[in-house]
């Protein structure tokens, strides 16, 4: 249970760094930033996107969320406990209600499993149930997910991509989870089949009320079901604001280059804002505001000092010296 009115999860100051070899004839090692000092929480029952360009550290931090790695630094608090470093019998119980919901259905499946053992893993590994009456539950839960009941006894391979995401589904909801982490759960899916499995992903939560890090880079996906949104560039928050005022009007530079290219709620496009250059490496992050090489309101300073993320506007926080 959560204790009093917190959130469901707090991220607080995560860090995690990946050790790369110099090059392969130098010794040594650097440091890859993938998180770097981020902090925030997940409500019961809504859904909290992230959003941000490939390789900023989006699926490193649902992972951390859900503790399959360990953060190096910060906490990771789940109703109310510290499971920063929680192990052995005692993390096994908290991850029942921790799912995952993975990218890419066709390698986050065991092909050698049938679809019933596959949802119902989580009821044997858990001592909840095994025989006739998992093999029930588990035809219920398929039919809940859009498929047939005789799915259950089939092999991954026998379906196409959105039929394997509700699998996936299907195996993240098995024992009632009060957070999934949804990683890109749709970016592998054809465009019509997306929208099903988003709709699919919304009824369900209503029905559950669990609550939702929906990891996506893809904006228009982020807009359709998030509550809040954090916007996140090389391994930090450059934003977190409810879903309707960051896509009615972003603060942060970042964000507002990166919704240019979406059109406003009521169809009207925006201004077109280009990022000029490259993301730069998360091994070299630039000094000041990470963001600074990028930016178009870019002055001396941010090019020093690491601007913090603070509240700019009620409920609205961005990192960034001009707003
Ligand atoms: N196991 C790993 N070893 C080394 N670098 C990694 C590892 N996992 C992720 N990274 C690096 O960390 C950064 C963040 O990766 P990731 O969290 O996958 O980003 P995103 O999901 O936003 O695309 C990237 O630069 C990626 O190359
Ligand atoms: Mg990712």
């Amino acid at each position: 249970m959560s204790r009093g009115d917190g959130p469901l999860l707090s991220l607080e100051n995560i860090y995690k760094f990946f050790p790369v070899r110099k090059s392969f004839f130098v010794a040594g090692t650097l440091r890859v930033h993938a998180v770097d000092g981020v902090s925030i929480d997940v409500p019961a029952g809504k859904t909290v996107g992230l959003v941000g360009e490939s390789g900023c550290g989006k699926t490193t931090l649902g992972r951390m969320a859900i503790r399959l790695i360990p953060p190096d630094a910060g906490r990771v608090v789940f109703e109310g406990r510290d499971i920063t470093t929680l192990a052995g019998e005692e993390l096994r119980r908290i991850r029942s209600k921790m799912q995952i919901i993975f990218q890419d259905p066709y390698s986050s499946l065991n092909p050698r499993m049938r679809v019933r053992d596959i949802v119902g893993e989580g009821w044997r590994v858990h001592g909840i149930a095994r025989g006739a009456e998992a093999r029930e539950m588990a035809w219920r839960l398929l039919r809940r997910v859009g498929l047939s009941a005789d799915a259950a006894d089939k092999y991954p391979h026998e379906f196409s991509g959105g039929q394997r995401q509700r699998i996936g589904i299907a195996r993240a909801i098995a024992l009632s989870p009060r957070l999934v982490v949804a990683d890109e759960p749709v970016s592998a899916l054809d465009v019509s089949v997306q929208a099903q499995i988003l709709n699919l992903l919304r009824d369900i939560q209503e029905e559950y009320g669990m609550a939702y890090l929906f990891v996506s880079h893809d904006l228009r996906v982020i807009r359709h079901v998030s509550d809040t949104v954090a916007v996140m560039y090389l391994g930090k928050l450059m934003e977190v604001s409810p879903a309707e005022d960051l896509f009615r009007e972003p603060i942060h530079p970042y964000s507002r280059s990166l919704l240019s290219a979406v059109p406003m709620p009521g169809g009207a496009l925006r201004e077109k804002i280009v990022l000029s250059g490259e993301i730069p490496s998360p091994i070299h992050i630039p000094p000041g505001c990470r963001f600074h090489t990028r930016c178009f309101m870019a002055q001396r300073m941010c090019g020093e000092v690491s601007p913090l993320l603070r509240e700019c506007a009620p409920g609205r926080y961005a990192a960034c010296h001009f707003v």
